[in-house]
């Protein structure tokens, strides 16, 4: 468990909170918040973070920095799918790389940002928001979302903090060990609200679409296109969106 827990009521982004924080910190500390001022998701996106409406953690962690880190963020989804499932949860889903889905719309997000490398320790953060219940916001948020009080009104956010955290470090320490292994493989497929659907992938340049046939060992996606052919993509480059 964490050797320390930094609570902030109000902060501008608790990834930016650990990555400031670095040099005081052991891997595995946490930074937990209920209100972000400047939550941030992928590619600069916002995260929005109203008050009291979400658990909102971001961890310090280091990983070997000559193993592949591309299936680090669904490894993570599926942590909190299955801490979410251990209370009772169904219909947790996820959307490749870093989306957990309620009923199909987004209930939480991840971000893992690198802080810096020494040596063979890369020293990352991890960004983790879950909405549990977010009556000021409804309008605000610019794709289909969900709240996990629809699923679990009763669920307790400390307990749900520590079915998270348990079932993170749990499944990190796999990953550390054994990469995307054929147990994380075969979970991923039972889990990706995606899996052999037709999907669209987003890339720079194009769109490609395909049937999406889960995930190799290194975390990438693997598409069939029309003429047979096998894609891979890494999640730092493409979007996945459904046609
Ligand atoms: P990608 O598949 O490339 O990750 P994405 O649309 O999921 O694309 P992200 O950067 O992962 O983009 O997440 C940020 C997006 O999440 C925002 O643009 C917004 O649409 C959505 N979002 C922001 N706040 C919330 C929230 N509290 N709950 C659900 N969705 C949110
Ligand atoms: C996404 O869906 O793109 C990722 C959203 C990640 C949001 C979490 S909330 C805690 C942490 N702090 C941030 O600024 N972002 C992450």
């Amino acid at each position: 468990f964490p050797h320390r827990v930094v609570i902030q009521p109000v902060i501008d982004s608790t990834n930016q909170y650990i990555l400031n924080h670095l040099a005081e910190l052991k891997k595995g500390d946490l930074c937990l918040s209920e209100h972000q001022t400047a939550g941030r998701g992928r590619r600069g996106r916002q995260w929005l973070s109203p008050f009291a409406g979400q658990l909102i953690l971001s961890f310090y962690w280091t990983l070997n920095a000559r193993k592949p880190l591309d299936g680090l963020s669904l490894v993570i989804g599926m942590a909190i799918a299955d801490a979410i499932k251990s209370a009772g949860g169904k219909e947790i889903n996820l959307k490749w790389p870093n989306d957990l889905l309620l009923n199909g719309r987004k209930l939480a997000g991840i971000l893992i940002e690198i802080a810096n490398r020494q040596q063979d320790q890369l020293n990352l953060v991890i960004g983790i928001g879950i909405n549990l219940s977010l009556p000021k916001l409804k309008a605000q948020i610019d794709q289909p979302w969900a709240e996990l009080c629809e699923m679990l009104p009763q669920l307790d956010r400390n307990e749900l903090l520590i079915r998270v955290v348990k079932h993170l470090y749990l499944y990190l320490a796999a990953f550390e060990r054994e990469g995307i292994n054929a147990v994380f493989r075969e979970k991923w497929a039972e889990t990706d609200y995606y899996f052999n659907k037709e999907v669209n992938i987003i890339t720079e340049k194009q769109t490609i679409t395909g049937i999406n046939q889960g995930i190799d060992e290194n975390g990438y996606i693997l598409i069939k296109t029309k003429n047979g052919e096998l894609l891979k993509f890494n999640g730092g480059e493409v979007s996945l969106r459904k046609p």
